[in-house]
């Protein structure tokens, strides 16, 4: 049993690519392996805010010192980063907007890099920290890696 991660992250619902992509993958996953959980993480719905100073700062500010508010903006990163640690299979659902990615995967993204957490400097080099992760984008590239 592996846990999947769907992020999706298009702003459009109605007759958007990125999600008739992914949610083909979804179905073709959950026909092959019926036995995975399958989380939707929309960024559209839940969207993750751009960072701020109060994001920024909270961040850098022991847990005893912080205010309510900033509590709340590391409790956000701090999920985030924990839903991804916990996932096996990340699938995300990306159209190219303006020549890049939409904003909201990249809030999202500015939420879950986060040093210690899911990157770090070592004396090699920047080290990723989120390992063993099996991922599709732009709608499946990579999907043999899921055939059995
Ligand atoms: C505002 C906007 C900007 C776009 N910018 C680009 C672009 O820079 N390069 C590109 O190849 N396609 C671009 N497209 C085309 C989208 O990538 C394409 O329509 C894609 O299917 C959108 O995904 P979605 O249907 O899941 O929202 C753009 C579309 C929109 C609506």
């Amino acid at each position: 049993m592996k846990n999947v991660l769907h992020i999706i992250s298009s702003p459009r619902t109605n007759g958007s690519a990125s999600r008739t992509l992914g949610n083909a993958i979804e179905v073709k996953l959950q026909e092959a392996y019926p036995e995975h959980t399958i989380t939707t993480l929309d960024l559209l719905k839940n969207p993750f805010p751009h960072l701020g100073e109060e994001q920024v700062d909270s961040w850098f500010i022991p847990a005893k010192s912080r205010t309510p508010e900033q509590n709340a903006a590391v409790q956000r990163s701090d999920d985030a980063i924990a839903q991804l640690h916990a996932s096996d299979v990340i699938i995300i659902s990306v159209p190219i907007y303006n020549f890049g990615i939409p904003s909201a995967l990249k809030a999202y993204i500015d939420h879950i890099a986060r040093g210690g957490m899911t990157f770090r400097y070592s004396e090699n080099g920047f080290e990723g920290l989120v390992k063993n992760k099996k991922s599709l984008y732009r709608g499946g590239q990579r999907f043999h890696f899921f055939r059995r």
